[in-house]
Formats: structure tokens, sequence, C-alpha cells
């Protein structure tokens, strides 16, 4: 089985915990795009941990984890993230893999991500501030560091200096002090080193993998509504989210799928600026934040809350031809008298789909409503879907109909085994 894990809103859906929960049964965990500008968040027997880089993977202590080309690094993060989880797991040198392609978040780059943001002033994107934007700026055009670059220490150094050149313009323009090109070399390489003995090529090992039917799982980052293409652009992160991207962000063609899974979040959420159809701005979006716990997994910014939006979950349904859907936090409306949820918009009166709408527009629709009842009942001694009060059980399928996706797990709790199993009969 080969299976991708996507996003269906603005990220922070709850991918970290499924992928976490499908990986025990899994060979490989991959993530092919963005970087430590995502928080997953898992909760097993080694704890509960935030990962921000490695795949979840790296719980299954017979899983070989891979970060590939896609991927931005910041290779101090990724550092504190090695040694984080060698306290807490066996050595897994063997089985963390980095392909030599990946590009790096350099500290320039973390500085002209702060310093655009600041002179943007209320028109910022709210961005993590991990430099992820100038990174992924710098390989599209050309002007990128990646890991196997650092091999021949004469040529990087020759290009780094070159680089600090030109980032060094940009940031005395914006009045900061110039990098020191020595400073900047000497970590950069200290850094490098430390990584060096996970640096392996991975395309090979992927592709004997998928000749040998093994069980590949790959972990999308951010969401649809944040993809560079497809999301509320500007308001949006440097990568590309949807599915196929595991092709350029890791080498594997997308014909090798079994499984395009997408995660939904039973409500809506945000971080960072934006248009945001259903946000609820009085006690309920204050509800949603405070049961659901809606702070940054990587920021630690309170989270926008609002209603689930089926127009833009439909979208990326049929814009990802999921093959399934898992609904997660639905234990987080417990105590709801009534839920809405959003089928549709209006904009001056008429309907308008989100595909029409750029972010100005998408500012300016009205949500068409349809209201359901609430369930007013802890879920957590449920073991099976069929056991779900009867509300809670409209909601999923009410999901299901109208995207048009089967739903094949609900998530009912943070923990790794908070999950109920879903069949085609129990939706009809
Ligand atoms: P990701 O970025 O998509 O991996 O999601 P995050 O980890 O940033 O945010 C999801 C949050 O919800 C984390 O704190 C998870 O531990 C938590 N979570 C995941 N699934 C559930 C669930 O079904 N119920 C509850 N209450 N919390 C959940
Ligand atoms: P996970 O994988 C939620 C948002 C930022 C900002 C925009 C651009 O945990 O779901 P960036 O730092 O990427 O340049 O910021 O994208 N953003 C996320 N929001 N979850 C994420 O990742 C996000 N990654 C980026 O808040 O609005
Ligand atoms: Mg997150």
């Amino acid at each position: 089985m080969i299976r991708v894990i996507i996003g269906t809103q603005w990220g922070d859906e709850g991918k970290g915990k499924i992928v976490d929960f499908f990986c025990q049964k899994a060979d490989f965990a991959v993530r092919f795009h963005g970087g430590n500008n995502a928080g997953h968040t898992v909760i097993n027997q080694y704890g509960k941990i935030s990962l921000h880089l490695i795949p979840a993977g790296i719980f299954n202590t017979k899983c070989k984890v891979i970060i590939g080309n896609g991927v931005v690094i910041d290779p101090e993060v990724l550092v504190a993230e090695i040694e984080t989880l060698r306290k807490v797991l066996p050595d897994f040198s063997e089985r963390l893999f980095i392909s030599p392609r990946c590009h790096v978040i350099m500290p320039y780059h973390k500085l002209l991500d702060r310093l655009y943001e600041e002179a943007k002033g209320n028109a910022k994107t709210g961005t993590t501030g991990r430099g992820i934007g100038p990174a992924y700026a710098d390989k599209v055009s050309y002007n990128g560091i990646r890991f196997a670059d650092f091999y021949d220490s004469r040529l990087y150094k020759s290009r780094l200096e070159m680089l600090l050149n030109l980032k060094n313009k940009t940031i005395e323009a914006f009045g900061e002090k110039p990098l020191d090109f020595g400073e900047t070399y000497r970590t950069s390489m200290g850094m490098f080193r430390k990584l060096k003995p996970y640096i392996k090529e991975v395309f090979q090992p992927l592709q004997d993998a998928i000749k040998e039917k093994k069980n590949i799982i790959f972990e999308g980052a951010q969401g649809m509504f944040l993809d560079n293409d497809w999301g509320t652009y500007p308001f949006c992160t440097a990568s590309s989210a949807v599915a196929g991207n595991i092709h350029a962000g890791s080498g594997v063609s997308p014909r090798w799928l079994t499984n395009i899974t997408g995660v939904t979040k039973a409500y809506t959420t945000r971080v960072g600026g934006g248009p945001f159809p259903t946000e609820l701005f009085g006690a309920v979006g204050e509800n949603l934040r405070k049961i659901g716990g809606e702070y940054g997994a990587t920021t630690g910014r309170p989270r926008r809350c609002g209603w689930l939006d089926l127009e833009l979950v439909k979208f990326a349904a049929d814009l990802n031809a999921l093959t399934d859907m898992v609904i997660t936090k639905l234990d987080v409306l417990n105590s709801f008298k009534t839920i809405k949820v959003c089928i549709g918009y209006t904009l001056n009166g008429r309907k308008v789909r989100y595909v029409e709408c750029d972010a100005n527009t998408l500012g300016k629709v009205k949500p068409i409503y349809k209201v359901m009842k609430g369930w007013n009942q802890a879920l957590d001694r449920i073991r099976r879907f069929t056991d779900l009060p009867r509300e809670a059980k409209d909601y999923v399928k009410y999901i299901s109909l109208f995207t048009g996706i089967p739903v094949s797990l609900v998530s009912i709790g943070a923990e790794r085994n908070q999950v109920l199993k879903v069949s085609r009969k129990d939706l009809l």
C-alpha cells in the first residue's frame, strides 16, 4: 500500500496523529514538501512530541524515514529534533535518510522572512518566521544551497561568499547589520557535519520499496488552502501541498499511489493572515479554541477558529481525487447544542464557488449554513463507529455525502488508539 496523507484545510488537521497511526504498519515514511513551518503532534507510548521535520514513522522502529528533496531544512532545527528523539528512541541512524538534494534554510532566510513581514505591516502573511518563503524563493531562482553543495568545502565556500554578498545587499538596505561570512561558513559547515551520517541518496531505496510492494506513507504538511497555487494566495505557504507533489518532492510517481487520504478537522482553523469565511469571533470561536487546544504546535500562536467549511473540503477532495477521508477532533464538538456546516457561499446575493474567488473576494463571501443537531455527550468510551451517538454519525455521514468521499477513520481524541474504523456500510 502506498498512501499519501494530506490536509484538506489550512493545516493542523491532525495529520501527525493519523500518520503515526498508519505508520504502525509502514516500512517507509516520507516527507516531501514544506519545512519546519510544520508542527505535527503525536501522542503515543513515547509521550507527546511535536515533529517539525522528521516523519512520524520514526516511532515505528522497523520503519525507515525519509526527508525527501522537496523539503527545505533548517539544519539547527533538524539537529535539535534528532537529539530530542534520541533520548526516547533506540538508535535510528540506520533508518533516517535525508536527501542530498534538500535545500538548506540559511540564517539569512530567517532574517529576511522577518524583515519582509515587518515591512509589509498590516498586509503581512503571518508566516511562521522560519525562513520558508525566502528559502524556496532562492531554490526556484537558482540561488539556493543544497546539502550536496557542502561536500566540496572549497566550492561551498565560494558559492556561499557569492550568495552572502547578494543577500547582504538586501539586508543592509533594510538597515540591518550584514551577516559575517566566516561565522556563517563555520556554523553551517558544523551543522552539515552533524547531519552528514544521515544524508544519503533516497531514490533507489524508494524505487526498490515500490517493486517489493512495501508499505509507504507520505506525510503531507500544511493544507490545501495554504498551497502556493491552489490556496488563498498570497496568504499561503511557499510549497505545493497537493498529493501529486510527492513526485517532484520525493521522486516517486503518483502512479504508484493506492490511497490519497485527506485529513479533515471536524471544524476549521487557520493560523496567520488571510480570508476565512466561517471564522467565529465570539464565544463559540473561543470555545472551539479552548476545547480543541487550538494553539500553534510550531509558534504557539492562538489559531483562528470557525465552523467546518465543506465548500473548501469538497474542493480539496476534487483537486486531489481523494480515495478516502479521515475526520479528526470530532470530540471537540461534544458540548455544542447545534453545529453549523458551511455548504456554499454567496457574494452579493449570488452563489459563488471557492475556485472563482481570489483572496480578496473570498474575504467578502457569506457562508450558507446547514444547522445540525449536536450530540451533547462524551465520546471517550466509544470503541466502534456504530456506537457513536446518532447525531455524531449523521455529522460524519453528511461530510461523506457532501464530498462524495468515503470516510475511513474518525478520530475522537489526541492519542494514537483513539480512532474508529469506518466501513462503507457504516456510511449508508
Ligand atoms: P497537524 O499539523 O495536522 O499534524 O496537526 P497539529 O498537530 O498541528 O494539531 C492537531 C492537534 O490536535 C494536536 O494537538 C493533536 O494532538 C490534536 N488531535 C489530533 N487528533 C485529535 C482528536 O481526534 N481529538 C482531539 N481532541 N485532539 C486531537
Ligand atoms: P502543519 O503541517 C498551519 C501558515 C502560516 C502562514 C502561512 C505562511 O502543522 O499543518 P510560512 O511560514 O509557511 O511561510 O507561513 O502558512 N502555515 C501553517 N499553518 N499549519 C502548518 O503546518 C503551517 N505551515 C505554514 O501560519 O499563515
Ligand atoms: Mg500543525
